[in-house]
């Protein structure tokens, strides 16, 4: 399977991107909103990437860059959002997205690349070079109904 690498386009909000990102949780957007929610992003210098095979999407990643004011103002690496179409699981895609974005975050200048994930996940990073570090914690802002 050929497979390309590329920052995320228009054109992508019709050809399953939005799927894709649905194994991660609801998306409620139309193909419109998704396109001014990404304009929104890449202006704040969001960096989402998707994965093609024959002409269309299978696959997608995120990565946020954030200068801080500790370690001398370094610059540390935010991989978000990874998902993989269920029939494309096991087939190298998710890893060629995470090499992808740790790329890009060693071109910005991170000195550190971090992200959460499930226990169950943790063997896929751990194969691509990442390791358990701190806990995640989270604060509920609106009540679930
Ligand atoms: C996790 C996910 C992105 C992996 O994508 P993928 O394209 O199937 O992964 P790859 O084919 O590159 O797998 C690379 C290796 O990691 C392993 N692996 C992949 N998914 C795994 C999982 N969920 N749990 C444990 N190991 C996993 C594979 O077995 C493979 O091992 P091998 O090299 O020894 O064969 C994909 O399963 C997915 O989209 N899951 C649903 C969404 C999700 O959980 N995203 C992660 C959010 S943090």
């Amino acid at each position: 399977m050929a497979l390309v690498i590329r920052p995320l386009e228009q054109r992508d909000f019709q050809n399953g991107f939005l799927e894709i990102l649905a194994s991660l949780a609801e998306v409620r957007l139309t193909p419109e909103e998704a396109q001014r929610i990404h304009q929104a992003r890449v202006l704040a210098g969001v960096v989402t990437v998707v994965a093609e095979a024959e002409g269309r999407v299978v696959g997608t990643g995120t990565l946020l860059i954030e200068r801080k004011f500790i370690h001398g103002g370094g610059v540390v690496g935010h991989i978000e959002d990874v998902a993989v179409g269920s029939d494309q699981h096991g087939k190298g895609v998710g890893s060629e997205l995470v090499r992808h974005l740790t790329d890009l975050a060693r071109q910005a200048g991170c000195y550190k690349v971090i992200l959460n994930c499930r226990d169950a996940v943790m063997p896929f990073y751990i194969k691509l070079g990442y390791r358990r570090h701190d806990n995640g914690m989270r604060y509920d802002c609106v009540e679930k109904g």
